[in-house]
């Protein structure tokens, strides 16, 4: 059966960036936010997956009177989903992006599927968000833009702001500390773009054009992060070719 919030992606634009154009720093702008919903479910193993898991954990960890972060919300699925989720307990909901196009998007979506009136989008950088009390806060593949000491700063933040027995979400693509292994997994993972209508050429200009862009750490560097800004329990929840999801308790 398909899970009813398959119909938040909105697919009909294909992405087509790098049929033509050739390879360049890759950027959250216009061209990517119009397509995006299709460039992600093509390209992140189980991304649809990792939205389902944000939905379970609105309604496990949600607590009235706290707010609920999505940083890095691009066109608004996850904070749509946990709209829908949670609507019965009219819960505040945040979603940052430094993206306009992807707030745009993002403002359509919300609006369309009736729940725009329950969210608050911020165009600012996640770096300068001003956290509330929070018992869910998602970073579902944003945090691997920033340098590491933003990551370690803002994973610190994020640990003071939620309440005790809050919840982050974190999705990372991650890399093999042992070269072979990566190999491996890229070579795995190329084959699932190409399975999902990438060409060989769409594959390899994107790959050259993330360079520098995402920049990903091993999993136990991701754990480790998790567990120096004082998240104890980590859990890794879901693992998708080197694209891993992790549940951390405060
Ligand atoms: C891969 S997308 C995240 C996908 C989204 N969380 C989802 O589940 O559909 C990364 C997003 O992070 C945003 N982003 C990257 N760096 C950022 C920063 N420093 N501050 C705010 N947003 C940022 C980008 O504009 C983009 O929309």
């Amino acid at each position: 059966m398909t899970p009813p919030e398959i119909s938040l992606l909105d697919t009909a634009r294909r992405d087509r960036i790098y049929t033509l154009a050739e390879a360049r720093s890759f950027a959250f702008g216009d061209e990517v936010a119009e397509v995006f919903d299709d460039m992600i479910s093509r390209s992140v193993p189980c991304y649809l997956e990792s939205q389902l898991l944000i939905s379970s954990l609105a309604s496990q960890y949600y607590k009235p009177g706290t707010t609920v972060y999505d940083l890095g919300c691009s066109t608004g699925t996850s904070v749509a989903l946990v709209a829908k989720r949670l609507r019965e307990l009219s819960p505040q909901i945040v979603g940052v992006d430094s993206s306009g196009p992807m707030l745009q998007k993002a403002e359509k979506k919300l609006t369309a599927l009736e729940v725009a009136g329950f969210i608050r989008l911020e165009q600012k950088s996640i770096e300068e968000v001003d956290f509330n009390a929070s018992s869910l806060v998602l970073l579902n593949y944003t945090l691997q833009f920033l340098d590491l000491v933003a990551r370690e700063e803002l994973l610190k933040r994020i640990y003071a702001s939620l309440v005790p027995g809050g919840a982050l979400f974190l999705s990372e693509k991650t890399r093999c500390l042992d070269e072979q292994e990566g190999e491996i997994v890229r070579v795995l993972h190329e084959d699932f773009k190409r399975q999902h209508g990438y060409s060989d050429s769409e594959i390899a200009k994107k790959r050259e054009s993330l360079k520098g862009v995402l920049v990903p750490l091993t999993p136990e560097q991701n754990e480790a992060l998790l567990h120096k800004a004082g998240f104890e329990r980590v859990v890794r929840v879901m693992q998708g070719y080197g694209f891993i999801s992790w549940v951390a308790i405060a």
